[in-house]
Formats: C-alpha cells, structure tokens, sequence
C-alpha cells in the first residue's frame, strides 16, 4: 500500500432522466432501467483531502466553507456502503469540501452531482493507495450509485443509461454505462430549467422510491419503462424528435401518476407547473417547434429542445413562461460532456 497524502478533486453534473428511474430494490439496485442526458452548467466541485489515520476511518464534511452536519446521515450510509470497494479508506481521515456551481435553493437535485463529485473523488484515492487495475469510471459510476440512484449516470457524458436492459448491450443495473450513438440533432441539445418552487419538496424521493413496492401499477410501470426506453434509443439514433417528445413527455406525466397513485398519494407539482406544460403545448401547436417538457420529482420543469431552435424558444420563455417562475428564476443549461478533474 502507498503511504501516502494528498488531495483528489472533481467537477461533475447533475443530469436529467428521459426515461425515469423509479423505485428500487435493496442496495440501489433499479427497478427499472433509465437514460438521461447529462447537463453542462448545473455543477457540484468536490476536493477531498486525505492522510494517514491512526484511528480508522473518518471524515469531516464541509459544504461551501460551513460544516454541514445535517448531510452526514445520508453520507456515513454512503460510506457503509462502498467500504468494500474502497478499502484503502479504512486508514484515513479525510476532509471533504463542496460545493455546487448552480444557485442554492433553487430546489434542483444536487444529489445527482453531489455524490458522482464526490465518488470520483474517494475512487481516485483509492486507485493512488491501492494502484488497483480497475476500470476508474465504471467504479466509480458504482459507487455514486450507492450514495445516490442517478449519481451513477452523471459519470458519463452526453447520454447514460443505467439498469439493465435488452435494448443496451453491456447495460447493467450496478452501473451506467455511456450512449454513443446519437443523431447531431442532439448535439448541445438545450436544457432550461424553470425554477417553479425553490423549497424543499414535501416528500424526498427516497420515500418516492419506497411507494413503489407495493404500488398497483409498478408490473406495468416497468414493462413500460422498458419499452420506452427501447423506443427513445431509436428515437435518438433516428433524430425522430416528435417521438423522442412523446416519450419524454410522457415518461414525466407517468413519474408523477405515480405518486398520485401510490398508496399514500401524493402530489409534487404546483399550480404554475400545470400553467406552463399547457403554454408548451400551445406554443407547439401553433410554432411547430420542438419544445418539450420533461420534470423531476419535484415541481420544476425542464424544457428540452434542439439548439437550432434556441433563439425563439428562449424569447418564449422570456416573454411567456418566466412569470410562473419563482422570482422569474431560470437556469440556460445544455447537454455535457460529463465530469472533470481539476487541480484545486
Ligand atoms: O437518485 P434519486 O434517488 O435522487 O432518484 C431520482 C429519481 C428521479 O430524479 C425522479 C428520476 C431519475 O431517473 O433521475
């Protein structure tokens, strides 16, 4: 073993589900399977400093400058978890600090770009202690996966996939794996995200997940998210937007059927959410432009569309749609390579 210190250090995206992971089995492993694509601006920065322990392991955790202990719960989890993969960590202290690149409270996930940062930071300790011959972002995508479902696609970059699946060979529900074969039509393929609610959501998607257990129509929900996921992979291959719009669509009305549904219901979008998927459609119709929605498990709304369409859409969006925001808050961000080392 390497007797050494130093820092690892990592920027890495948050991204968004075409295909929406929902509900998962014992040790993260997916219910279904998922593809998203990863997003450019909305960023998590992560460093990890490390050294010698003389009393096993331990960690300090530091979120822009302040110590934030209310994250430790979900993190001591994590790291229970990828001990096994990380054992280097069983003899170090480690002094983690992070931050996101995208405004606080804009009621964005950060989970996603949290612990992707983070594990990329943790398995390049690993691989200088252990000098290990693993593949380090295959690793790396299981170990995000354990400190947060969709962590594991940010790894890779524009298109992932994770959970596996006859329509991706090589797919796998331990880790995501990247799309290659996409049409230039997706090529910087926008992503703008309205900020309908900055608070935090009533329900965490955790609980989200666990209503799926027993939910009524969870047979059906995977045999559909199976499908779909093989009709968005022709779509993207094809650059056929008017079904990938359908699907995407779709698949976010069905995420959020399904908590109305569950068994104790409930609902995450609001009023304004509601307002603007009606002026999409309207503005559709009538433009025949290809804008869509898509939403996370939350009341914000994620408008897709192509970047050859950028200059009407945003004065849309301007003029139409940035009333139904929190504070007329929104965030141009685009599809991304995926995440980066840094030397700071
Ligand atoms: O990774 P989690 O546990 O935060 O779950 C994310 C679930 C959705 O964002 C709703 C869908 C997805 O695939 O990202």
């Amino acid at each position: 073993m390497n007797n050494k210190s130093g820092f690892t250090s990592w920027i890495s995206p948050s991204n968004i589900a075409l295909v929406k992971y929902w509900g998962k089995k014992e040790n993260q492993i997916p219910i279904n399977p998922s593809i998203s694509f990863t997003l450019k601006n909305c960023n998590s920065k992560t460093k990890v400093s490390y050294s010698q322990s003389n009393k096993g392991f331990n960690y300090e955790f530091f979120f822009h400058g302040k110590k934030k202990k209310s994250f430790n719960k979900k993190i001591d989890t994590f790291f229970k978890r990828i001990i096994q993969y990380c054992p280097s960590l069983n003899h170090l202290s480690l002094k983690i600090e992070s931050e996101n690149t995208f405004p606080h409270s804009s009621g964005i996930a950060s989970s996603a770009s949290a612990f992707s940062s983070l594990s990329l930071c943790i398995y390049e300790i690993e691989k200088i202690i252990n000098e290990n011959e693993k593949d380090f972002f295959n690793q790396s995508s299981i170990i995000s996966r354990l400190g947060s479902g969709s962590a594991s696609r940010s790894i890779y970059g524009p298109v992932a996939v994770w959970g596996k699946t006859k329509h991706f060979e090589n797919s796998s529900d331990d880790y995501a794996i990247p799309v290659n074969n996409y049409h230039k039509i997706f090529n910087n393929y926008m992503d703008t995200i309205l900020i309908v609610d900055h608070e935090k959501k009533d329900v965490s998607s955790s609980h989200g997940h666990e209503l799926m257990n027993t939910h009524i129509f969870k047979v059906d929900r995977v045999n559909k998210a199976h499908e779909n996921i093989g009709d968005l992979k022709k779509s993207l291959i094809s650059g056929d937007l008017e079904s990938f719009i359908h699907i995407v669509e779709q698949e976010a009305l069905m995420l959020h059927a399904l908590m109305m549904t569950s068994k104790t219901p409930y609902i995450l979008f609001k009023p304004n959410t509601i307002q603007i998927v009606n002026e999409v459609w309207s503005f559709r119709k009538e433009t025949n432009l290809n804008l869509c929605f898509t939403l996370d498990a939350g009341a914000n709304v994620h408008l897709l569309y192509p970047k050859n369409e950028e200059i009407e859409i945003k004065t849309f969006i301007e003029q139409n749609l940035s009333k139904f925001c929190n504070n007329k808050k929104y965030i141009h961000d685009l599809i991304g390579d995926g995440p980066k080392p840094r030397n700071e």
